[in-house]
C-alpha cells in the first residue's frame, strides 16, 4: 500500500476513492451544480498549473503551482501526474456558534499525485470544488527524500482574467490594521507606491503586495474573493502583484531568519480559497472557508457561550480623563473598583452578559515600545482594583467579568505564564479573555503573521479550552475559519475596528467593505455601538466617528460576531434608551442568515433569525451616499404576523453633520411586506421583527 493511502485515511474523508487510476496530462473537475470547472494540467517541463472557469467565463487563467525550498531542489517543475482519486461529499454540520444553525458542506474533490522525476519526490494537491468556489492545498507525504524541509517561498499563482476592481489592504507581516484601497488591478501598483501610513505600518512588504481576504469584482458580472482556510503550522499568505502578467503570487510571511515554513512530512499547507459568484451577496453568504476547516476538536462545548459585553475601554480612547496605567497616584486609573462596579451595575440592569476591564493589572506604565520582556505577569492587580470584591459583586449581579491580557508582543513571557494566568482567571470567576499583541514580537523578532505566531495563537486557544476559557484575540493574524475547530476562539479583531475612530476615524465605506474582506475569515470584535459619535463632546477631543447613530445599531447585524461589545459609555446609552433597546434585544448567535442585497464598499443588507427564537433582525448600512433600501420580508414564514420595530436615520441625518437624528416606528408586517427604508449618508437601518402572539389562540388554548 502506498504511504499516501494511510494519509488519506488519516484525513477522515468520508470514503476512500477507488485505487488511483493512471492520469492524463489534464484533469477536470466540476462543482456539484456544474457552474464552476477546474482544469489541472502539467506541461512539457513538468510544471503544474490550474485554471478556473465560472459559467463559461474565465476566473483564473492557467496559474502555476509549486515551492522553492531551502538547500534542496525546488518543487516547481519536472513533475509527472501519476495518480488521481475523486470523491464527493455532501453533508450538513452544526457550528457551536454561528451565522446559521446548519451548514451544508457539498463538494467534488480531486486528489492528484505528482512525481518529480529527477529525485523521485511526491507531491499531492487536493482540490475541492464547491458551488461557491474552490479550495486547494498541497500535501507532502512521508518520503525519504522529503523529511524535514524549509520553505523559502510558496509559488502559488492567481492569474486574473479581467482588470477587476480590487478592495485591498497593503501587505504587512505584522498588522492588518490598515485602511482599504479601492482601485482597478491596473491601478494597484500606482496606489501601492504612495507612501504607507507611517503610524500604523509595522513591517510593510517591500514589493507591491496585498493581504487577504482580497476582494476582486466586476460589478454585476463577477465577484471573487481570495483567502486561505485552516491556517496552522504555516505562515500567513500575502499576495505579491505582478502587473505585467495580471498575476498574484503567494508571498509567505518570513520568520526572523527570512525562512518561511518549517515542515516535517507528513504535512500540508492551509487551503488556498477562491470564492466565486456572479452576485455580490454570494461572497458574504459563502461558508467555503468554514467548510474547509476541521470539525471541533473539543467533545464538550457546552461551556462556549455567546457574549454581549460592555467595557472599561472606550473612556480610555476618548475622554482624556482615565487611562490603563495607575501612574503616580492612581488619580486617572480607569480600572478602579468603584468605576468597574458602575459598569457592572449598568450591565446587570440592561441584561448585558459581561464587562471587560482593561488596565486592571500592573505593567501599563512600561507596556509600549520599552522593549521589556517581563512587563506583565497577568496576575497582579493595581492597588485600587479589588479582585475578590469585584468577583463577588459581579457574581451577585449575574454579570461576568472579561479578563484582559495585553502581551505587548512579549510572547515568550506570555507562554511561560499562561497556565498560571488561566488558573488565576478561573479562581476569580472569569471565563473569557481578550488577548492583545500590540507592538513588535519580542524577544526573537518573529512576525505576527509568521509560522511561530500562527502556532502561538492556536496554542493559546487550546490551552484556554483546557481551562474552559473563551478567547478574543486582538492584533493576531487574520482569521481563516479556525473557530470551527477551536470554537472557544470566539472572535478576533484583526482589522481596523472602532478604536480607529478615535485615531483619525474610519471612512464611511469601511464597514461596507468588511463583509467582503476581513469577515470572510471569521467573526470580528469590531466593538460597535458608539452613540456619541461627535467626539468633541469630550473636552480636548476633535475627533468624529464617521457614522450615524443608527448605523452603529445596524453593525450588530452586518458585522457577525458571537461576541459583541456595546462600546460606548453607559451614560450615552442612558441618553438614548429607545435606541439602546435594539442593542439590548439583538442576539449574537443565529439560526439563519440571508444576505438581502450587497455591493462591496457600497451597501449591505442582512436579515438574521435568532437562535432558539422566532424573532428576526435586519441590519443595513451604506457608505457616504444616502440610499433607499428595498427590503422584502419574504424570509419570514408565510402566514405568520409580526411586529417590526424600525430604527431609521432621520431625513436630515448624516454621519458628519447630524448623526444622532433618528426615528423609531412600529408596524405590523408579514412575509409579503416590502419596505422601502431611507439610509442617510454614512447611515444605516436596524429592524427587530417579533411574532405577534395571537390572543384568540391563547384564550382558546
Ligand atoms: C489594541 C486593542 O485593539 C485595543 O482594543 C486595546 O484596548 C489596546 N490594544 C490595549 O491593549
Ligand atoms: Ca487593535
Amino acid at each position: 500500500m502506498y504511504k499516501w493511502y494511510s494519509r488519506v485515511v488519516a484525513f477522515g474523508l468520508c470514503m476512500i476513492a477507488p485505487a488511483f487510476t493512471s492520469s492524463a496530462a489534464a484533469q477536470q473537475l466540476t462543482s456539484p451544480d456544474g457552474h464552476l470547472s477546474l482544469t489541472v494540467s502539467c506541461d512539457k517541463k513538468g510544471t503544474i498549473s490550474y485554471q478556473l472557469d465560472y459559467k463559461q467565463q474565465p476566473v483564473l487563467q492557467p496559474s502555476r503551482l509549486g515551492f522553492v525550498l531551502k538547500d534542496t531542489q525546488p518543487l516547481l517543475d519536472n513533475f509527472e501526474p501519476v495518480k488521481v482519486s475523486r470523491d464527493t461529499v455532501n453533508n450538513v454540520w452544526q457550528p457551536v456558534l454561528g451565522e446559521q444553525r446548519n451548514i451544508r458542506d457539498h463538494y467534488h474533490e480531486m486528489l492528484l499525485a505528482f512525481r518529480q522525476n529527477r529525485n523521485g519526490r511526491t507531491l499531492y494537491i487536493r482540490f475541492r470544488l464547491f458551488n461557491d468556489g474552490l479550495g486547494f492545498r498541497y500535501e507532502f507525504p512521508v518520503q525519504d527524500s522529503l523529511r524535514f524541509f524549509i520553505i523559502r517561498e510558496e509559488r502559488t499563482e492567481f492569474r486574473l482574467a479581467e482588470d477587476h476592481l480590487a478592495l485591498w489592504m497593503r501587505g504587512d507581516y505584522d498588522t492588518n490594521e490598515y485602511p482599504y484601497s479601492r482601485t482597478r488591478l491596473s491601478g494597484l501598483n500606482r496606489e501601492w507606491e504612495k507612501p504607507p501610513f507611517p503610524v500604523h505600518a509595522q513591517s510593510p512588504v517591500k514589493i507591491p503586495s496585498v493581504q487577504t481576504p482580497l476582494m476582486l469584482f466586476s460589478p454585476g458580472k463577477l465577484y471573487i474573493n481570495i483567502h486561505e482556510a485552516a491556517l496552522y503550522n504555516y505562515p500567513a499568505m500575502q499576495l505579491a502583484w505582478h502587473e505585467s502578467t495580471k498575476t498574484f503570487t503567494s508571498h509567505l510571511t518570513p520568520d526572523a531568519l527570512g525562512n518561511k515554513g518549517y515542515l516535517e512530512t507528513p504535512a500540508h499547507t492551509p487551503w488556498r480559497t477562491v470564492i466565486v459568484s456572479d452576485k455580490a451577496a454570494g461572497i458574504p453568504a459563502s461558508r467555503l472557508v468554514l467548510n474547509l476547516n476541521e470539525p471541533s476538536s473539543y467533545s464538550d462545548v457546552s461551556w462556549i457561550r455567546p457574549i454581549k459585553y460592555i467595557g472599561v475601554w472606550w473612556e480610555y480612547f476618548v475622554t482624556g480623563k482615565s487611562t490603563w496605567a495607575y501612574g503616580k497616584d492612581g488619580s486617572q486609573h480607569g480600572a478602579n473598583t468603584a468605576n468597574v462596579k458602575r459598569y457592572i451595575d449598568f450591565a446587570a440592569v440592561n441584561g448585558i452578559d459581561a464587562v471587560l476591564v482593561e488596565g486592571w493589572n500592573t505593567g501599563w506604565e512600561d507596556w509600549f515600545g520599552n522593549w521589556k520582556e517581563d512587563v506583565f505577569d497577568f496576575v497582579t492587580p493595581y492597588p485600587d482594583f479589588n479582585v475578590d470584591e469585584l468577583h463577588g459583586y459581579a457574581k451577585e449581579k449575574g454579570v461576568k467579568l472579561i479578563m484582559h491580557h495585553e502581551t505587548s508582543g512579549s510572547v515568550s513571557n506570555y507562554e511561560r505564564r499562561l497556565d498560571t494566568a488561566f488558573r488565576f482567571m478561573k479562581e476569580n470567576g472569569y471565563n473569557a479573555v481578550k488577548t492583545g499583541y500590540v507592538g513588535k514580537i519580542i524577544p526573537r523578532g518573529e512576525h505576527h503573521d509568521g509560522q511561530t505566531m500562527v502556532n502561538h495563537y492556536v496554542h493559546v486557544a487550546k490551552k484556554a479550552a483546557e481551562h474552559r476559557i473563551m478567547v478574543n484575540s486582538h492584533e493576531a493574524v487574520r482569521p481563516t475559519g479556525l473557530h470551527r475547530t477551536y470554537p472557544n476562539w470566539i472572535a478576533q479583531e484583526s482589522a481596523r475596528g472602532t478604536e480607529f475612530e478615535s485615531m483619525g476615524g474610519l471612512p464611511p465605506n469601511h464597514a461596507c467593505i468588511l463583509p467582503f474582506t476581513r469577515l470572510i475569515g471569521g467573526p470580528m470584535d469590531y466593538t460597535p455601538g458608539i452613540f456619541q459619535t461627535d467626539l468633541s463632546w469630550y473636552a480636548g477631543n476633535r475627533g468624529r466617528v464617521n457614522t450615524t447613530l443608527v448605523k452603529q445599531l445596524a453593525y450588530y447585524v452586518t458585522i457577525y460576531s458571537p461576541l459583541q461589545m456595546a462600546a460606548d459609555l453607559p451614560e450615552h446609552y442612558n441618553r438614548f434608551p429607545d435606541a439602546f433597546q435594539f442593542v439590548k434585544d439583538v442576539p449574537v448567535d443565529w439560526d439563519t442568515t440571508c444576505i438581502l442585497e450587497a455591493e462591496p464598499g457600497e451597501f449591505i443588507t442582512i436579515a438574521r433569525k435568532a437562535k432558539d427564537s422566532n424573532s428576526w433582525f435586519v441590519g443595513s448600512i451604506t457608505n457616504e451616499n444616502a440610499r433607499t433600501a428595498p427590503i422584502h420580508l419574504g424570509f419570514l414564514p408565510a402566514g405568520s404576523k409580526y411586529m417590526a420595530r424600525i430604527y431609521n436615520d432621520a431625513k436630515n441625518a448624516s454621519y458628519d453633520k447630524n448623526p444622532q437624528a433618528y426615528s423609531i416606528r412600529e408596524i405590523p408586517v408579514t412575509a409579503s411586506t416590502l419596505l422601502q427604508e431611507y439610509l442617510a449618508p454614512g447611515g444605516g437601518l436596524a429592524i427587530s421583527i417579533t411574532p405577534i402572539k395571537d390572543s384568540r389562540k391563547k384564550t382558546t388554548q
